[in-house]
């Protein structure tokens, strides 16, 4: 049983394959995971499809010591090969390429007061239809802007005011215990803790599947994050996440 995605080396694995629909710089759908060492957990990682490498080592030091970071230098640049590194540490820019936030909670864990006054639906996976997809698509495309659709399998939560006008929205994949695509608030209802509503409920459905944690990823697009990317991270902060740490792609140099 693992109590996070960290916890060890098969746990890492585990939420890893379960993480690939998110088909991000470091969760990609993947062909094989090899267990390379226990301590640090580092795991080889086979990318079914990618433009740029064919696999990455993927390596979780909570704190990136000078040690760590050493021999995973000494691996950079090797045979079409991608170097990731899963820590709580805060990387110099120059140091990476690629960067990525990861925020894990724990079921039980102690959420910001929610709003009350919204409901929520919760829609299993075989009842994801045409009538649910539009209302997650209006809510997406007012949150953030795009949409990225249910992928196979999740469960999804829409957040509704007493008038029935959807304002929230959020995935839950019980293959990673992960909010695929994070939490989403129509831009007029910010700041009234919907998203937190509908992060307590997605740990409450998740601990009803027998998960002991929830996890979130948010990739940072550019080096520097945006005001977006601030947002988003300011939120998943103030929730009193049980780990907070960064994915990092490092530089070829
Ligand atoms: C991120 C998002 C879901 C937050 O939803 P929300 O309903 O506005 O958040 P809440 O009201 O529950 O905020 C809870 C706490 O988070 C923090 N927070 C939320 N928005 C913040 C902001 N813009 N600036 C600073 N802190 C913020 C605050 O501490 C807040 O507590 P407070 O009410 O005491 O100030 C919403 O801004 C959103 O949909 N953004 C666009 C989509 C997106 O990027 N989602 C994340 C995908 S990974």
């Amino acid at each position: 049983m693992c109590f996070t995605p960290v916890d060890d080396v098969e746990c890492l694995a585990s939420w890893l394959r379960g993480l690939g629909v998110l088909g991000v710089f470091w969760a990609k759908r993947v062909k094989g995971i090899e267990v390379v060492s226990r301590n640090p957990p580092t795991l080889v990682l086979k990318w079914q499809r990618s433009r740029r490498s064919k696999r990455a080592i993927l390596t979780l030091c909570y704190v990136a010591s000078h040690g760590c970071l050493d021999s995973l230098q000494g691996l950079v640049g090797k045979e079409d090969t991608d170097i990731l590194l899963v820590t709580a540490s805060e990387l110099a820019q120059g140091q990476y390429d690629r960067w990525s936030k990861i925020f894990v909670y724990d079921v039980n864990g102690s959420f910001l007061d929610p709003n009350h006054e919204v409901s929520v639906e919760v829609y299993g996976p075989e009842s994801i239809n045409d009538y649910v997809t539009p209302i997650v698509e209006a809510v997406q495309k007012s949150s953030w802007g795009f949409y990225n659709p249910p992928p196979k399998g999740v469960y999804v939560l829409v957040a509704r005011l007493h008038n029935g006008e959807p304002v929230g929205s959020a995935y839950y994949n019980r293959a990673s215990s992960n909010v695929d695509f994070g939490i989403h608030v129509t831009k007029p209802y910010w700041r009234r803790r919907i998203g937190t509503r509908l992060l307590v409920e997605v740990a409450r459905l998740a601990k009803s599947l027998d998960h002991g944690w929830v996890s979130v990823v948010r990739v940072i697009r550019g080096m520097k994050p945006t005001l977006s990317d601030r947002r988003a991270i300011a939120f998943y902060r103030a929730n009193n996440p049980k780990h907070e740490l960064n994915v990092y792609r490092l530089s070829m140099c």
